[in-house]
């Protein structure tokens, strides 16, 4: 979603923000701007809808010069796509730029309250907020922050936003604030920056300083000033963000998909190494954790999207191995339809970003209800790991593509290796999860075979089916996000039993119907749910595992454990939605309409 970077510097600064913004184009957005404060030799602001590319041509032969300025990436939620919606927002006379992630639930009662007579070039929220910064400063007199603080405490409770402020009369400051949007201000020798993703800065600073909800900062090139909601200063140190810059870049990979599916195997072990000693005891899982989830009556696993999928695999081990009844429920409907708890509940998020704004308010209503809580994210330091009472990494390291794939595998890992930790898998896991990555490798290994299936199958169609039953129907769901959400072909993933309820009707001549077959108790059930829909029409491409396949069969998965195999499965789907994609000419890493961080609800 929408992007932040400033910086203020003893350099040129839009050489830095412009990089900043393609580091940040992964998150999904629209449009972008950038302004820059040369001081008294000018200063200048350009938008452009689109890609990052055309903001940059757009700067191009502008001869733009200064030493400070604030970018952003917008993905419209107030107002169309258009260079007069994006950020940052100028006030009427030019003085205040104002860039903003979030959403203001009450612009409108503001506009209509205070803006009578003033004229708005824009349909944003972001707008009505720097009008307002530029009417109090001016009709109250009052100095830049104070002006920024008075627009702020008119914000109703429940907007999200994390703003970057700057003031044409002030060069080489900036000002900021945050609440439930994440914003870092990061310190180093080249002068100071501030970001929503440290991915951003990486190439200034490895040290940020996290602002906290509330809270008011003014960065200047070599000194940062914090305020506490009470509007006392404080001090806060930076921390160091321990992550290589080249981690999150490219590579040799056409795309950060593929990377990141290859990177698979590599995390499984890492997870297998981090969270077991030698003595394959586990370690690096707080005993608290342990002692909270084993006083538990039942598990709660609430997450969205990819994340929501994976914890449908984690059931299985919370019950099965820690013998907890387990529930898993998207955040978004959760946060507002509380089912009936039982007594003695425990939390469990799952989320790679760790900022998804669903997920968020559910943590908000459950830490407000004082049940314990547990998040499982890839980003660490974010709010989601921050304000739960446990955090567990996920150790994927960076996922820059918006489709999820090393995060989903790494929080089923995860899930399983706390199942095991709180009760009995009845496995050496360690040694399990180590043939994973090898099995996993060996998958990675053979994607020419996925590009030719995708080809073969996907070329030229405009719906598809996943089935399976049992593990096989949570990653099939899993499966057809993924293809649906990068290639575009209208993908649903079902339990294969359910097909002949109604969905079968929709099976034609030619309809691509990709079966998991990885579960022997129900692999009888599930061959005959594959003769139903090629009796039908349906062109059958079955992934199974050798003991399972059949001559005819697309791809033979090597064999786990049973009950690890959604760890393997979902690669082949991985794989043949990259190269659907592909063969359609269509961005594998940045779908339309999509965020890779869903920070509004
Ligand atoms: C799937 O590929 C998506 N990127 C999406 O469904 C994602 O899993 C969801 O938005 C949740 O995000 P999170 O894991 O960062 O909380």
């Amino acid at each position: 979603m929408c992007g932040i970077v400033g910086f203020t510097s003893f350099n040129q600064v839009l050489p830095t923000l412009l990089k900043g913004l393609e580091k940040l184009e992964y998150r999904g957005y629209d449009s972008a701007g950038v302004y820059v404060n040369d001081g008294d030799q000018g200063d200048y602001l350009v938008k452009e809808t689109g890609r990052v590319a055309d903001l940059e041509r757009a700067t191009e032969n502008k001869n733009i010069k200064g030493t400070s300025g604030i970018a952003h990436t917008r993905w419209a939620t107030h107002g169309g796509v258009s260079v007069e919606n994006a950020h940052p927002h100028a006030s009427e006379d030019g003085r205040f730029y104002l860039a903003h992630n979030g959403v203001i639930e009450n612009y409108d009662e503001l506009r209509d309250t205070y803006l009578q007579g003033v004229k708005l070039h824009s349909q944003t929220d972001t707008e009505v907020a720097v009008q307002l910064i530029d009417k109090f400063a001016k009709e109250e007199n009052l100095s830049a922050v104070d002006a920024f603080k008075k627009m702020i405490a008119l914000l109703d409770g429940n907007s999200a936003y994390a703003f970057l402020l700057m003031d044409r009369q002030e060069p080489g400051i900036m000002y900021t604030a945050k609440k439930k949007s994440p914003l870092l201000i990061g310190v180093s020798d080249q002068g100071n920056v501030v970001t929503s993703d440290a991915a951003a800065m990486l190439d200034i600073t490895h040290d940020f300083i996290e602002l906290m909800d509330d809270e008011v900062a003014i960065v200047e090139k070599d000194k940062v000033t914090l305020f506490n909601a009470q509007g006392e200063p404080i001090t806060r140190l930076p921390f160091h963000l321990d992550i290589d810059a080249a981690e999150t870049d490219k590579g040799v990979y056409p795309y950060y998909m593929l990377k990141e599916v290859d990177e698979q195997a590599i995390v499984t072990r890492t997870l297998s190494q981090y969270y077991f000693d030698d003595e394959n005891n586990i370690q690096n899982i707080d005993a608290n954790i342990i002692d909270a989830m084993k006083a538990a009556d039942r598990l709660y696993i609430v997450a969205a999207g990819t994340s929501y999928h994976a914890g449908l695999v984690g059931k299985r081990y919370f019950e099965q191995w820690a013998r907890i009844p387990t529930e898993v429920h998207i955040s978004s409907e959760f946060a507002y339809d509380q089912p009936m708890l039982s007594q003695k509940p425990f939390f469990i998020f799952l989320s790679q970003s760790g900022e998804t704004a669903d997920s968020r308010e559910v943590l908000d209503n459950i830490t407000k209800q004082g049940y314990p809580t547990l998040t499982i994210a890839n980003v660490m330091n974010s709010t989601l790991t921050r304000e739960a009472d446990f955090a567990l990494p996920l150790l994927a390291g960076p996922e820059i593509a918006v489709a999820s794939t090393k995060a989903y595998t790494a929080q089923i890992s995860v899930e399983a290796i706390l199942a095991h930790a709180i009760g009995h898998s009845g496995l050496n896991l360690k040694l399990e999860l180590a043939k994973v990555a090898v099995e996993m490798q060996v998958i990675i290994d053979q994607k020419e075979d996925f590009k030719a299936i995708a080809e073969s199958a996907l070329s030229g169609q405009r719906s598809a089916f996943y089935i399976g039953r049992g593990l096989d129907a949570a990653v099939a769901v899993e499966a057809a996000l993924k293809l649906k959400e990068i290639s575009y072909v209208q993908t649903e993933g079902f339990a294969a039993g359910e097909l002949k309820h109604g969905t079968i009707s929709l099976i034609e001549e030619g309809t691509p119907v990709f079966a998991l077959l990885t579960q022997a108790k129900t692999a009888g059930l599930v061959r005959g749910e594959i003769a139903q829909v090629a009796a039908r029409g349906a062109n059958t491409i079955v992934i199974a595992t050798k003991e399972l396949a059949k001559t005819g069969d697309a791809y033979i998965l090597p064999e786990v454990n049973e009950l690890l195999m959604p760890l393997l499965e979902v690669i082949p789907a991985q794989l043949i939605a990259y190269y659907a994609t592909l063969d359609r000419g269509l961005d594998v890493d940045r779908p339309r309409n999509l965020a890779k961080s869903v920070t509004v609800q």
